[in-house]
């Protein structure tokens, strides 16, 4: 007994150093110090993968290339993912229900009028953190899980954009559920911003912690924040080249990571990552974004077998080609050519993309799948 509460007396002391640690880098360091530093310097992203899936080599000290918010905040990244709650217990049994669902006799009477409304909105005091909600398919996802009742946590690199994506979500809220905001009065619209880039550990240990602290639990995380530069292999820069695996795989396998850790406590969750269609057939001129959506894929079918057992759902949606400021640039000739493989014979909207979203946040019986929004593509 006495060795119990010694060791979880030297486990809070160990928290909460490593999050004073935190607190006093997140002071010193900015974010746009990190950022600046992550233009400058090229991502060793094999080593980061590496330290990320093997964790037990993770106690050595990060290159000193890669971009950090601090020592500190490295260091307390380390320790987390040394933690790994679900590896050290056994998957609970599954626990089931006795009452029959057919059965027209209910023990609850005629539901009152609260919950009737929220039979109607699915989402209902749930918690979805969405990556690159700023904008595009991001932003439609987030108008759809805010029509349906729930709060939203939006991430992007540029405060004025995110503004402008709350004032949209603002102005449809006459059909928003008035409960939908946070009951801790911090924020009361159901909207809020955070300011960080998703390819960067600091950034994201910072926004997963005040997410955690200030908005309570995560019930669904989006992944949806991309890049894309297209180019022909030999003509890319490598910097450019890192810095699309960085934001489209590593930022969503950081987010996971970041945002899993409460749904693991809570056994429950939903995470959708945003892949593509380049992720799954090739073409010439994307090699390097389809690997990152590739990747996306994998990562996704991966820890769907690593989370299933732990109640918590993994699933990716590819989107085909979407009319959004990602494809704006297309030249005329690419249109052409991806309609002429379109059975639909049109681009997709972002809001087609974003039922696919919700439709698999409520699908309680799916995990590991990608859902294909392509107007038949590949068919
Ligand atoms: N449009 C398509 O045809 C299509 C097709 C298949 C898949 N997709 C995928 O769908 C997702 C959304 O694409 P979209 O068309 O909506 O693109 P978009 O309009 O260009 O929006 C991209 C979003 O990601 C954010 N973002 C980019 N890099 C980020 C970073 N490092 N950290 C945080 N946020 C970042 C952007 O905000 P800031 O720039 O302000 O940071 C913006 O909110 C992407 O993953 C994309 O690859 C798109």
């Amino acid at each position: 007994m006495k060795a119990l509460t010694s060791c979880r007396r030297a486990h809070s002391t160990f928290i909460s150093l490593s999050e004073t640690e935190a607190e006093a880098s997140l002071r010193t360091k900015s974010a746009l110090n990190l950022i600046r530093a992550r233009k400058t310097t090229p991502l060793p992203l094999a080593s980061r993968l590496s330290s990320l899936l093997y964790p037990s080599q993770a106690t050595s000290p990060a290159p000193a290339s890669i971009p950090q918010a601090s020592p500190a905040l490295s260091s307390s990244s380390s320790s987390i993912s040394q933690q790994r709650p679900w590896s050290s217990s056994p998957a609970k049994p599954l626990s089931i229900s006795t009452s029959n669902p057919f059965s027209s006799s209910s023990s609850s009477s005629t539901p009152t009028p609260t919950q009737a409304s929220n039979t109607l909105k699915p989402f209902h005091n749930t918690t979805t953190v969405i990556t690159g909600g700023s904008r595009g398919i991001g932003l439609a996802i987030a108008h759809a899980f805010r029509k349906q009742g729930g709060r939203v946590v939006l991430i992007g690199r540029n405060i004025e954009s995110l503004e402008g994506a709350r004032s949209s979500l603002m102005l449809g809220s006459e059909n928003v559920d008035v409960l939908a905001g946070w009951s801790n009065g911090l924020d009361k619209s159901g909207v809020a911003l955070m300011e960080g880039d998703v390819a960067i550990v600091g950034d994201v240990e910072r926004m997963c912690k005040t997410i955690s602290q200030t908005y309570g639990p995560t019930e669904h995380l989006i992944n949806c924040a991309g890049i894309s530069r297209d180019s022909i292999l030999l003509s890319m820069d490598p910097l450019e080249a890192s810095e699309v695996i960085a934001t489209n795989l590593f930022g969503t396998i950081l987010m996971s990571r970041g945002i899993s850790k409460g749904m693991l406590r809570r056994r429950k969750g939903c995470i959708i990552n945003v892949s593509s269609v380049l992720g799954l057939k090739g073409v010439e001129g994307a090699s390097v974004y389809s690997a990152s959506k590739a990747g996306v894929v994998g990562f996704t079918k991966s820890l769907a077998k690593e989370l299933g057992p732990r109640g918590i759902r993994v699933s990716a949606i590819a989107p085909g080609f979407i009319e959004t400021d990602m494809t704006a640039n297309l030249t005329e000739q690419q249109r052409t050519q991806y309609l002429a493989q379109t059975p639909l014979g049109r681009f997709g909207s972002a809001e087609e993309v974003a039922s696919a979203a919700t439709f698999l946040a409520q699908a309680q019986y799916i995990t590991g799948q990608t859902l294909v929004i392509d107007g038949g593509y590949t068919a």
